[in-house]
């Protein structure tokens, strides 16, 4: 990825239409938004701050987006640049292949890596299929499917996570695959075969598949399980590949992203079958790690979709203790982590179908606290009264501590864990600074993000409201362009606009509000627009224009008197010349009340 690219290389015309052919509405519900009918427009909490009524505002009409909570805006590129955490040029990408859209400038080079990319996603999917169809149909899937159906698993959870076959001669795929026109070298770089010197051969054999997806539900990998207990090893997983970066996929995220977003949490297992059983029943915020460690981008993933962690593991896993070590990333991520343990040697799995959804759900509800998980586990396992043991104690529970991002709920934990362990306040901050803690204010999330609009000067007030009848109105432009200059506007982002504004295609029907949003790199310009083209369109434009030309005017009035006395009193200018301009400047000041600012007719 070259981030040094700009949008310049991509034609005009190829924004516009990938703009034009996304619909928002699809676009944001395909990123897991549940947008509800509210009117005309569609309403959901927003995904972008802390909320419990939905302020986040999508219109069909005008193709935008805005939160009136926290004020962030503007139309469907915009949205996946921010939601998805993605660049301009990969956002335009990313819509440009859902839309399967090429797009023409990019480098030899680019391209071509683009293609091999699509081109591997498409291979896999075809891959999935083929498996797929082959647990559904063939007779020698009747194994997997007798295995599958003693383990619990639904005919229609199977078609879900399109689980599939590999049978058990070696060159199935190799065959069918390059059949449909598939090079080996594609199917060595999906990791779905493997060139040995008896020639290629594939990867799975007499083996179930877990096709792995990313978030948006591209398969990037499977899952091979064994079908019997001699089979070793029991899970054999496609090895990394451009498409499959084992630290950034959650197994069944693209299924239960939405369900993680509503509930405000996510369940983390470790195993495919975990997440597939308590998806099917009922129990659908549930992703998977696959055994992997949890790396800091599992963190920021999750983080996109949830304030919340609650790791389901079991009891006696040998892998906890190491487990904790990616559980201290969550904390990190600003994520709130809370445990629920499993009695010994159940898993979600087989505790789920044991006892039922609503006993697992009882489980996850009464999920502790990492911090006090981590606290209790110590006490009640070792001879906490032994000093080393107990100096031990306080360095583990320090190290979480300081990765605790809310300084609020950090310090309540620092009071927490001394009680319990019986040591002083003073003496467990000293260790968390020891460790690195900066009591630099850590990023407060819930408060950072609150919607806090800052309070406008009166006369960026009038500015404002300028800014926003010239957006809901644009064939007003020329008329107030030549009333006054952008640069007159004192708030940077309304005079930013304003210069927009005036130079975008000031002959025909006034800007085209949608490539001002794609031009705006500014986050707080695109929310300025898209808040001005949600909002009722007040009845009186023009009058209500008139009125804050005039007001404006009078302050770049006042502006020139200041200055002149200021100019005076530093030089100590002619008295009797600065008194006259005085007088002269303060008159049409006065004048300004008394009669229109231009000649009526003018643009009517
Ligand atoms: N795993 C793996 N390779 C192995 C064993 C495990 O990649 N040899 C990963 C798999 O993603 C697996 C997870 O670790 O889903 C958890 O392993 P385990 O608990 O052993 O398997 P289960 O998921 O419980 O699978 P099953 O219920 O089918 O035994
Ligand atoms: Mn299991």
């Amino acid at each position: 990825m070259n981030r040094t690219r700009t949008n310049i290389q991509i034609p005009r015309e190829t924004i516009d239409e990938i703009r034009h052919r996304s619909d928002i509405v699809e676009v944001i519900s395909e990123c897991g938004i549940p947008l509800r009918p509210a009117g005309r427009d569609y309403k959901a909490l927003c995904p972008f701050h802390d909320e419990k009524t939905p302020s986040f505002t999508v219109s069909v009409a005008k193709q935008i987006f805005y939160c009136f909570g926290c004020q962030t805006g503007g139309n469907v590129i915009s949205f996946v640049q921010k939601h998805e955490a993605k660049s301009f040029i990969e956002t335009l990408t990313w819509l440009a292949d859902r839309l399967n859209i090429s797009l023409p400038n990019q480098n030899a080079r680019e391209s071509a890596n683009r293609k091999r990319f699509t081109s591997l996603e498409e291979l896999n999917r075809f891959a999935a299929q083929y498996y797929h169809r082959h647990l559904l149909t063939e007779d020698s899937g009747g194994q997997a499917r007798r295995y599958l159906q003693h383990r619990g698993v639904q005919p229609k959870t199977l078609k879900l996570f399109q689980l599939g076959y590999a049978k058990s001669t070696r060159r199935n795929l190799v065959k069918a695959a390059t059949d449909e026109g598939w090079t080996i070298q594609q199917l060595v770089d999906a990791g779905l075969i493997k060139n040995e010197e008896r020639g290629p051969q594939d990867r799975f054999w007499n083996r179930l598949l877990f096709p792995i997806q990313n978030e948006r539900g591209v398969p990037v990998g499977f899952g091979g399980r064994a079908l019997s207990e001699e089979q070793q090893p029991k899970y054999l997983n496609s090895p990394e590949t451009i498409l499959y970066n084992k630290s950034n996929i959650l197994y069944n995220l693209d299924k239960a992203r939405q369900a993680i977003y509503k509930k405000r949490t996510a369940l983390l297992v470790e195993g495919y079958m975990d997440a597939l059983m308590l998806y099917q029943c009922g129990v659908e915020n549930v992703v998977a790690s696959s055994g992997t460690s949890l790396s800091e981008n599992h963190a920021t993933l999750l983080k996109r979709f949830t304030p919340e962690v609650i790791i389901v593991y079991d009891g006696d896993t040998a892998g906890f203790q190491a487990a904790q070590r990616g559980l201290h990333r969550l904390l990190a991520a600003g994520l709130r982590v809370r445990i629920a343990l499993l009695p010994n040697g159940e898993d979600p799995d087989s505790f789920a179908r044991q006892h039922g959804a609503e006993a697992f759900t009882k489980l996850t509800d009464k999920a502790i606290n990492l911090v006090e998980f981590q606290i209790q586990t110590a006490i009640q396992q070792q001879n906490i009264h032994r000093v080393d043991v107990k100096t031990q104690i306080v360095k583990e529970i320090s190290a979480t501590l300081t990765h605790i991002q809310d300084r609020m709920e950090r310090s309540e934990y620092v009071k927490y864990a001394a009680k319990e362990l019986h040591v002083n306040t003073d003496m467990l901050w000293h260790e968390l600074r020891d460790l690195g803690l900066k009591e630099a204010p850590a990023p407060y999330r819930t408060r950072a993000n609150k919607a806090s609009p800052k309070k406008l000067s009166p006369r960026a007030q009038i500015e404002a409201q300028l800014i926003e009848a010239l957006i809901q109105n644009p064939t007003l432009i020329p008329y107030i362009k030549s009333q006054f200059h952008y640069a007159d506007l004192t708030e940077p982002h309304f005079a930013k606009m304003a210069q927009l504004l005036w130079e975008a295609n000031p002959e025909n029907d006034g800007p085209d509000i949608q490539s001002l949003l794609n031009e705006c790199t500014d986050e707080k310009l695109r929310a300025l627009i898209s808040n001005a083209l949600l909002r009722k369109t007040p009845p009186n434009l023009k009058a209500r224009v008139d009125g804050c030309l005039r007001k404006l005017q009078h302050f770049i009035f006042k502006d020139m008197e200041q200055r002149v006395r200021s100019h005076a009193l530093a030089e100590g200018a002619d008295e009797l010349e600065t008194l006259k301009e005085l007088v002269k400047l303060s008159d049409q000041r006065r004048a300004l009340g008394a009669q229109p600012i231009h000649e009526p007719g003018a643009y009517e």
